[in-house]
């Protein structure tokens, strides 16, 4: 089955579904993002779901001194793996990062960085992640409304083209794999 391309992709409704099963557990908006090294190897960590931009477009917050912006700007191919516990089910979305235009890319981060809390742009205050530590350095623990965007401050847009779907509230469990091609084309797929 194939849908429009102007619709909704048909499992962002899944997504939600599911997500609202968490009820106000944080782990409604975790999900873990993988990524290819410049040296080959895997890299996977967990980031907080920002929300979408566009019917497939994904947005996370990151720190631009951190290596899974390097990761990406070498291999912009990217997976993430979205468990929603109490849904019983996996989402993988496969995708792309997006090089946006300088001045989209920064009027977007702007937009963001002020609709942030002060004390949640406190991170972006910290020394730089994955460095060793030193004894004198500052993390500030909140970021006051009016302070400039950070070069500290980077959004990822990952452009979503393929999402698999395993559900296992029933028996035989259900997968499901949508891809991107003129539309979404679903296909059933053994669990
Ligand atoms: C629950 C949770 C949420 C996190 N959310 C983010 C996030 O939204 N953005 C982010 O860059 N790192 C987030 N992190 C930290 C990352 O998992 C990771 O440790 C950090 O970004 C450094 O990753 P890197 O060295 O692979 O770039 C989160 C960690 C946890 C445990």
């Amino acid at each position: 089955m194939t849908s429009a391309p102007s619709q909704l992709p048909p499992w962002r409704p899944l997504l939600k579904a599911a997500q609202r099963k968490e009820g106000r557990s944080p782990m409604s908006r975790w999900l873990q993002l993988a990524t290819v090294a410049s040296d080959g190897s895997p890299r996977v960590r967990t980031l907080v779901f920002r929300g979408w931009r566009e019917g497939s477009t994904l947005e996370l917050f990151t720190d631009a001194r951190s290596t899974k912006v390097e990761d990406l700007a070498g291999e912009p191919r990217a997976e993430l793996c979205w468990l929603l516990p109490k849904a019983r089910c996996q989402f993988r979305l496969r995708g792309v990062a997006l090089k946006l235009a300088p001045e989209t890319q920064q009027e977007r981060e702007q937009a963001h960085w002020m609709q942030l809390r002060p004390e949640g742009r406190a991170l972006w205050g910290w020394p730089a992640p994955g460095q060793p530590l030193e004894a004198t350095a500052h993390f500030p623990s909140a970021i006051l409304d009016g302070t400039p965007t950070p070069d500290s401050f980077a959004l990822l847009s990952l452009e979503i083209h393929q999402v698999e779907l395993l559900e296992l509230t029933g028996s035989p469990h259900r997968r499901r794999r949508w891809i991107a091609n003129n539309g979404w084309q679903v296909t059933d797929l053994n669990p």
